[in-house]
């Protein structure tokens, strides 16, 4: 087995604010892995990493409130680089001897932020900029043998710093987009201050998970269930870059699934890819399973267990299978562990085939575990994956069951699926900016009058979806073009039968939801 040489961590220390996967993202984005911790991690388990730097986050809390969230102490003594953001240059502020003032006012939104000397910190980085604040209190004065580096009008300690003991913080949040500087501070900070070498990239990661996943599962046999799209496949992909035939990958074809999509998927899996899959024409199976439903959460439930049953059937046929690959990504294992974070109102029962077979006690690899989606993607292009999987758009676990409102019909799904076939065909002919996110057609059962030639007709009514997202929790309805909606428009009447009437959905969400079902 090929050696792994150890790669230099950051180690981001989470407070619970609403930035922190994306501290963790801009430092990947430098080619620094970083992991995302909770606040209390103990030294100890911090030490585990041999850390290179460690990030305090914001947070929504006061440092100065009786019991406030702290880290270990033994952190200050550790000799190892610190940058604290918002509520973490606070709790430097507090620990180490500096003075805070509590707040009367939160100040939010951007700030003309003024460089007030030199050092490693703010290399690079213009006399005056846009930062974005966002918090409570404030720091009136650094701790003994710091330094102000930066103020705003309202904030006269905005940066400060130690260079002996490497310790830095900064009120504003140089983890988004708006603070005009932030990526060349964080840049600063972790190949300056701490001189870590930018060195973590994809093929890195790639060659690392593919001796991890050998030495995890030893002479094991593995099961995958393929969705066709990015995170099964790039899971898939590294399993069987690792153990070859003793992956066996299973794809279920519901007959939900878009124009020609069911082709697709086994022609890059099969002849592209190269993986052991088995395909299983299940079509009939989940029409019966539908027939006569029309409650969305219904059919969300019955789809989900007909692909459990299916899956474990298959599973059954092949001998010896001990372990089941998981496309989990990073944001799914940390949600739970971020303080603060709740679990929500259920709105739809989400299906996934990453997420299936509790009751068949298979033991897991996830080797996406610590990666975010955009970095998923960029690993499936290493792994050469075609654009096709490697960009396809989100697709919900059951399909165009939830896209054909009312009955689920051969007939109906034949409808839909070529309504959506122009949407997409034509938006992706368009120059748009920005490219709309996710874009699909709607089959209602709303039926209205309209005339054709010289007939009247009565028929159905199909709706357009185009969103803009970045990770489908919030949406924004997709501004198109009228010349693009038209032509849409004009395509799907006449060319898909029984449609006479097209919407397009102008809301966001919330208050909507992406799917109609
Ligand atoms: P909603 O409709 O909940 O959709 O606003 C948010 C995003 O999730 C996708 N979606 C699903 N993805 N299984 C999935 O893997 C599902 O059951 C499912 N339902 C919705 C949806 O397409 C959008 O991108």
């Amino acid at each position: 087995m090929m050696v792994q040489s150890p790669v230099a961590t950051v180690v981001i220390l989470d407070f619970g604010a609403q930035y922190s996967q994306l501290i963790a993202r801009r430092v990947r984005e430098a080619c620094v892995y970083s992991e995302l911790l909770p606040h209390d991690t103990p030294w100890s388990e911090i030490a585990r990493r041999n850390p290179a730097a460690v990030i305090l986050t914001g947070g929504p809390e006061s440092t100065l409130a009786p019991n406030a969230l702290g880290v270990d102490p033994r952190l200050w003594q550790a000799g190892v680089p610190v940058l604290g953001i918002c509520y973490g240059m606070q709790l430097i502020a507090r620990d180490l001897g500096g003075a805070l003032v509590e707040s009367t006012h939160r100040e939010f939104g951007p700030a003309a932020l003024r460089l007030l000397g030199a050092s490693p910190l703010v290399d690079g980085v213009p006399e005056q900029s846009r930062a974005w604040m966002s918090h409570g209190d404030t720091v009136e004065q650094a701790p003994p043998g710091f330094t102000v580096l930066a103020s705003t009008a309202s904030c006269k300690v905005a940066a400060f710093g130690d260079p002996d003991r490497r310790i830095y913080g900064v009120q504003f949040h140089p983890e988004v987009a708006h603070t005009e500087a932030g990526r060349q501070i964080i840049s600063n900070f972790l190949h300056g201050v701490a001189a870590i070498p930018a060195t973590w990239q994809m093929e890195s990661f790639v060659e690392r998970a593919i001796g991890e996943i050998r030495a995890q599962v030893g002479a094991g046999r593995v099961i995958c269930a393929l969705s066709g799209g990015v995170d099964s496949a790039v899971a898939a992909t590294l399993v069987a870059r690792a153990i070859g035939e003793r992956l066996t990958c299973i794809f279920v074809d519901t007959g939900l699934l878009r124009k020609g999509e069911a082709r697709d998927v086994m022609h890059a899996f099969r002849d592209i890819l190269h993986l052991n899959v088995i395909k299983v024409d299940a079509e009939e199976r989940f029409l019966a399973r539908l027939a006569g439903v029309i409650d969305p959460e219904e059919k969300r439930i019955r789809i989900g267990h007909e692909f459990i049953a299916i899956f474990e059937e298959e599973s059954l046929k092949l001998p010896d299978i001990a372990w089941l690959v998981q496309g989990t990504l990073y944001p799914d294992v940390i949600e739970s562990k971020t303080p603060g974070s709740k679990a929500g109102h259920k709105i739809k029962s989400h299906h996934n085939v990453g997420g299936l077979p509790e009751t068949m006690a298979l033991k897991l690899v996830e080797p996406l575990r610590s990666l975010f989606k955009d970095e998923v993607r960029e690993a499936g292009r290493v792994l050469g994956l075609p654009e096709a999987i490697v960009e396809r758009q989100p697709f919900p676990g059951p399909g165009l069951a939830v896209r054909v409102l009312g009955e689920v019909t051969a007939e109906r799904l034949k409808t839909v699926r070529a309504a959506d076939a122009i949407v997409t065909s034509e938006i992706e002919a368009a120059t748009l900016a920005p490219r709309p996110w996710q874009y699909f057609a709607v089959l209602t059962p709303l039926q209205s009058v309209g005339v054709m030639g010289d007939g009247r007709t009565y028929a159905n009514l199909v709706a357009i979806r185009a969103i803009t997202s970045e990770d489908g929790m919030t949406a924004d309805w997709a501004r198109l073009p009228h010349e693009l909606l038209e032509r849409i428009s004009t395509r799907i009447v006449n060319e898909v039968p029984g449609i006479n009437r097209i919407a397009y959905d102008v809301t966001s969400k919330p208050p909507a939801t992406v799917e109609w079902e």
